[in-house]
């Protein structure tokens, strides 16, 4: 009798250990998996390479065809049903810098299969007449796109505008910020060229460069003038930063993207969790336009417009010089905050 009582006693205490060790061993899955899911330090995850993503075919062999019958409004409402197609907010904004290479960072990135681009600047979040118009009207200026590709914006007003991020906080708290940037005197040059081609279609005239950089009364920089403050990105930024954290934003070198795009495109793959896509195939020198053009297929390739690429005028080297030592640390500000660092004066 005591021998069957020890027995069952025994049996009780084996179930009572293996439950205790399956528990502990599903305790420690469990932290194992979520040490994985949310890593300690965001931004070395966001370094990390992404998970391969399965791009169904069919998003290949419809994004050039399809879509683009869309976009020039051929497509049936059958059709966008029976492919399931969904007008979309953005995932990820480039909201500037004004003359940084934006439009070329949106053309390349819109050449990766899971992206789609919005091709106007939409300027939904800088305008107010827009803005009250409502999140609605917004998504309706969105193309079509399948439910797992991404929608990308980029209107660069957005970046140097008082409201806007609070305005996009408010849409997206957790959406992903794109800049492009370039050397801040660079910059100002091609922002004064766009502006003085206006000026000349118009048959107007327009003061010279140094004169408007460039206070005539103190000889100091003239931070009044809208291509110098607009080279201030530390200053813009540091109005983001207000709403969301450093690692939403990926600062993209527009002096790089135009010299060697490829290794710039990568990052922002990376940055926008996709797969690695875009290769050297769909890059390639035109030396008749000095730029690289954008190659889809082996019957589809484009160069950007004819805008993009002016040739700046001559600019009198002590004004430059004034302005990359009045720019210098401004752009140690950004370098340190961003953790992005330039050869820049
Ligand atoms: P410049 O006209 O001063 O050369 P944005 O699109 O933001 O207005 O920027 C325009 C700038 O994009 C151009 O400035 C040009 O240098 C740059 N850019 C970068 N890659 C380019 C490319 N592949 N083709 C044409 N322009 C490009």
């Amino acid at each position: 009798m005591l021998f069957k009582q020890q027995a069952l006693l025994r049996q009780k205490l084996l179930v009572l250990a293996s439950l205790a060790i399956g528990s502990l061993l599903y305790l420690v899955a469990r932290v194992g998996t979520l040490d994985r899911l949310q890593p300690i330090c965001p931004i070395e995850s966001r370094l990390a390479p992404p998970e391969p993503e399965q791009i169904p075919l069919r998003t290949l062999q419809f994004k050039r065809g399809l879509l683009h019958e869309l976009r020039k409004g051929n497509a049936t409402k059958e059709q966008i049903r029976l492919h399931n197609l969904v007008q979309q907010l953005p995932r990820a904004i480039i909201i500037g810098v004004r003359k940084g290479g934006t439009r070329a960072l949106l053309e390349m990135l819109n050449l990766h299969p899971a992206v789609v681009k919005a091709s106007q600047e939409i300027h939904f979040f800088d305008n107010d007449q827009n803005y009250a118009r409502g999140i609605d009207w917004y998504r309706g200026k969105m193309p079509f796109s399948f439910p797992h590709q991404i929608t990308i914006e980029k209107s660069p007003a957005y970046f140097i505008t008082e409201e806007v991020p609070e305005r996009i906080f408010k849409m997206n708290s957790s959406i992903k910020l794109l800049i492009i940037v370039r050397e801040p005197t660079t910059r100002a040059v091609s922002d004064y060229t766009q502006v003085l081609e206006g000026k000349e279609r118009k048959n107007k005239t327009y003061h010279k460069f140094e004169k408007l950089a460039i206070d005539t009364n103190t000889c100091e920089v003239n931070t009044k003038y809208k291509a110098v403050r607009t080279s201030i990105y530390t200053k813009h930024l540091e109005r983001w930063l207000k709403y969301f954290p450093v690692e939403q934003f990926h600062i993209v070198d527009g002096d790089r993207l135009i010299t060697d795009p490829l290794p710039e495109l990568q990052l922002v793959e990376r940055f926008l969790n996709l797969p690695s896509r875009i290769s050297q195939y769909n890059l390639y020198f035109n030396a008749t336009r000095g730029f690289y053009c954008l190659r889809f297929n082996i019957v589809f390739n484009k160069c950007l417009a004819g805008s993009k690429g002016r040739i700046h005028p001559e600019v009198d080297p002590s004004v430059v010089a004034k302005l990359q030592k009045f720019f210098h640390p401004f752009n140690q500000k950004f370098y340190q905050i961003t953790g992005r660092t330039f050869n820049w004066p």
